[in-house]
């Protein structure tokens, strides 16, 4: 990771960007309409396209087409039995993925798709073991970035269904929020026809809440944006759920490496030379190394993990994080921060 430095600045429209040995792909700005029917016609020809959403970059596949999902597992380096969230364009494609859709996923579906949310539901014919892992439920997820929209739109008008699109990074790094931060995981494993569409920065900047709908009272498998709070109101005051009751694969809940490379440590100060994370409103310890100051927890998202990219780009070993304290955005945000600093190296998928 890193070692093949590439720049993405400073591009206006396709770039042939990348060229070390045999290895050449594209990086794709985010604006032409001309571009993104370009990607989607390389998801029907089987290509990866990796594409900015709202949360985070995801790393695109046809998620009907076994040799180009086998592929996301490839570049990643992810064992074959982890999920992948198929993506579409609009809630009214939910039923060619998913089956005995129950009255609560559609509340939540209406309420916040496109957004920042992951369903996990009863798998239709269509999800094949290659793209759930062998479960027969199936995640699904419709993106509200524009140009994450478009792709999808203009993939379904040609014949797609939907694409399997994990966070563009390594196994075991932390996701993507830049198409820089994209190319600097994957671009080394990309091919020649292979596209990465930059979209900027991802305005949420952690992944997807995912819910799981299958059970009579939905379940917050991972949280994020959308809350805890959020869900309970819409769902007329439901009480949730643990995810403790349950045994599925989802993040975290195995015990392997983990980026950043810098050990993370919660809630001390940092010492001179160490890396520094916390609140605009907290002051730097002497002679530490502030990597954000976010004002807000919305700010916080968006900047922890390019802040933990910075980290290991300038070499840091260990980095002190004041994690926020409540609920709401918080929830998530100590979640992923935990996975960071557990001694035990939980990996991020
Ligand atoms: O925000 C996001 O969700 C991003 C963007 C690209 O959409 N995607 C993402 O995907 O975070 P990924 O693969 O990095 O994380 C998805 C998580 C994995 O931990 C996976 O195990 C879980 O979702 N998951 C997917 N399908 C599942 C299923 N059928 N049952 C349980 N967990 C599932
Ligand atoms: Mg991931």
């Amino acid at each position: 990771m890193g070692t093949r430095g590439v720049r993405v600045s400073a591009i206006d429209f396709i770039v042939k960007l990348f060229k070390w040995d045999d290895l050449l792909m594209e990086i794709v700005s985010k604006n032409t309409h001309a571009n993104v029917v370009k990607a989607a016609h390389a998801l029907i020809e089987g290509r990866l396209v990796a594409f900015p959403t709202e949360t985070v970059y995801g790393l695109g596949a046809d998620a009907s087409n076994l040799n180009a999902v086998k592929r996301i597992y490839e570049v990643k380096g992810r064992p074959s039995d982890h999920p992948l969230i198929i993506h579409i364009s609009s809630v009214d494609r939910l039923d060619m993925w998913a089956m005995n859709i129950p009255n609560h996923a559609l509340q939540l579906a209406s309420k916040y798709w496109p957004g920042p949310m992951t369903l996990i539901l009863e798998r239709s014919k269509l999800a094949g073991d290659f793209v759930t892992g062998g479960q027969h439920k199936v995640g699904i997820r419709v993106p509200s970035h524009p140009v994450a929209n478009s792709l999808l739109t203009e993939f379904e008008k040609i014949g797609g269904k939907g694409v399997a699109a994990p966070s563009a990074n390594r196994f075991g790094a932390v996701s993507p929020t830049t198409a820089e931060a994209v190319v600097d995981e994957i671009g080394s494993a990309l091919g020649i026809n292979d596209i990465v569409i930059d979209g900027g920065l991802s305005e949420i900047g952690i992944e997807s809440t995912i819910i799981d709908c299958t059970a009579t009272i939905p379940c917050i498998l991972r949280p994020g944006h959308v809350t805890a709070e959020m869900i309970e109101e819409t769902l007329n005051s439901i009480k949730l759920q643990t995810p403790s009751q349950y045994n599925l694969k989802v993040s975290g809940n195995f015990d392997l490496h983990y980026s950043p490379r810098a050990q993370v440590i919660l809630n001390e100060l940092a010492n001179p030379g160490e890396g520094f994370i916390a609140m605009s409103n907290i002051e730097t310890p002497p002679g530490a190394i502030r990597l954000t100051s976010p004002k807000t927890l919305q700010e916080f998202a968006q900047n922890i993990y390019s802040a933990l990219r910075s980290a290991d780009h300038h070499k840091l070993q260990k980095i002190s994080i004041i994690v926020p304290e409540g609920n709401g955005l918080a929830v998530a945000l100590r979640d992923r921060l935990t996975k960071a600093s557990n001694s035990k190296n939980i990996f991020y998928d």
